[in-house]
């Protein structure tokens, strides 16, 4: 059974290395899985792809589609266009997709048009906002899938409530916490550290990428602006995503204590967050790090499509209003933050139980 594995963005790549390692290890045992990993392109810049690769020891693709920037449509568009030639040239039995970016929705239709069944990873999470690119990537990739990989029960229990059977449905943990157990011990502590004189412990990290957050200006400084007055001159780490660098540009006085630095490779990353008194952001994969590393978490967003980082971990929803940052940040600093547990299965075997689950299939 040939399945392609489907990369396109930075939060797909910690998805699928361990699935990659699953099947590399399987096959090794005599399994009858193979697959194809083919890269869209979405993201090409070696700072938010190809530094991933090398870290996570991700092979070289199959196939780089290249697709590159460009509006929701035209990035769509080029996607479905071009792995639709490569399934004409060679089919897949099975196309798995990770997670929520264009390329995991663009490349599900191609495939489902071709009649290629669709496993998606980290089905069935909603975050009811359907201004979020990622919603509606969400949606209709469950509607055409086949099989569905979930982090969480209440992610299956939705599944079901829409008409998915409940034998399509697999509760298997999170692939994204399967790649931080394994590289949890190799984790490095990044040079602008000393250079920055950063104690570990005493720094924020901020990550801004929403188009809703960082597009408009006006809002933008401004919550800039809180999070500085908020962490009370304490340094923040404040990694900058490559769309958000452009409206960094245009802000005329930085805050002193907000320290730009380029977007850091996964190692590095992870030992900013593990290290930090506490992540401010508006992604939904940092939260489920944090969760898993107890370092309190605050989103800035107004809903999530992981409530579970919010019952059960340390994440907090802040909203998107600059003025509700600082009292939660008071409450960090003055009073600690709320206990927290890891959710169930988030135990670095997801991608096994992924694999297994794909092995029996090719068996049937
Ligand atoms: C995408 C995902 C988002 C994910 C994020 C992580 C979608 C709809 N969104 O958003 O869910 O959290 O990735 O980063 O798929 N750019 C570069 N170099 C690159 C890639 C992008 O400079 O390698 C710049 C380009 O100017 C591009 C912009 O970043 O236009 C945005 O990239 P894009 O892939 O459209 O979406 P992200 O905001 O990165």
């Amino acid at each position: 059974m040939l399945i392609d594995i489907i990369a396109g963005a930075r939060p797909n790549f910690m998805k699928i290395a361990p699935v990659i390692r699953a099947l590399d290890l399987n096959a090794k045992k005599g399994g009858k899985l193979s697959y194809r990993l083919v890269h869209t392109g979405q993201h090409y810049d070696k700072r938010m792809s190809g530094s991933f690769f090398e870290q996570l020891g991700i092979p070289e693709p199959h196939a780089n589609l290249e697709v590159g920037s460009g509006t929701q449509g035209q990035q769509t568009a080029a996607i479905l266009e071009r792995y639709e030639a490569l399934i004409l040239q060679e089919a897949p039995d099975l196309c798995l997709v990770v997670g929520d970016v264009t390329s995991t929705m663009a490349c599900a239709i191609a495939a489902k048009k071709l009649c290629i069944p669709v496993a998606h990873v980290e089905a069935g999470i909603r975050s009811g906002d359907m201004t979020m690119p990622e919603e509606i990537n969400r949606m209709v990739t469950d509607s055409i899938s086949d099989l569905f990989f979930t982090t969480s029960r209440s992610a299956g229990a939705y599944l079901q409530s829409i008409g998915m059977a409940e034998d399509r449905v697999h509760f298997v943990g999170n692939t994204m916490i399967d790649t931080l157990l394994y590289n949890f011990d190799r984790l490095r502590e990044p040079a602008f550290l000393a250079e920055h004189r950063l104690q570990p412990g005493r720094y924020f990290v901020l990550t801004l990428h929403r188009p809703a957050n960082v597009d408009n200006d006006d809002k933008f400084f401004e919550l800039v602006e809180a999070v500085s007055a908020g962490a009370r001159g304490l340094p923040v780490v404040f990694p900058v995503h490559p769309r958000t660098a452009k409206s960094l540009e245009r802000m005329k006085a930085v805050p002193e204590n907000i320290i730009q630095v380029d977007p850091q490779p996964y190692l590095e990353f992870i030992w900013l967050v593990k290290n930090a008194m506490a992540v401010i952001t508006d992604s939904g994969g940092i939260t489920e790090e944090a969760t898993v590393l107890k370092v309190p978490c605050l989103t800035l967003r107004d809903t999530t499509e992981r409530p579970e980082t919010v019952e059960i971990g340390t994440n907090v929803l802040v909203g998107t209003d600059p003025n509700a940052l600082g009292p939660v940040l008071d409450q960090l600093l003055d009073e600690g933050w709320k206990g927290s547990n890891v959710p169930e299965l988030w135990d670095g075997r997801s991608a096994e139980r992924i694999v297994a689950v794909l092995e029996r299939m090719s068996s049937k």
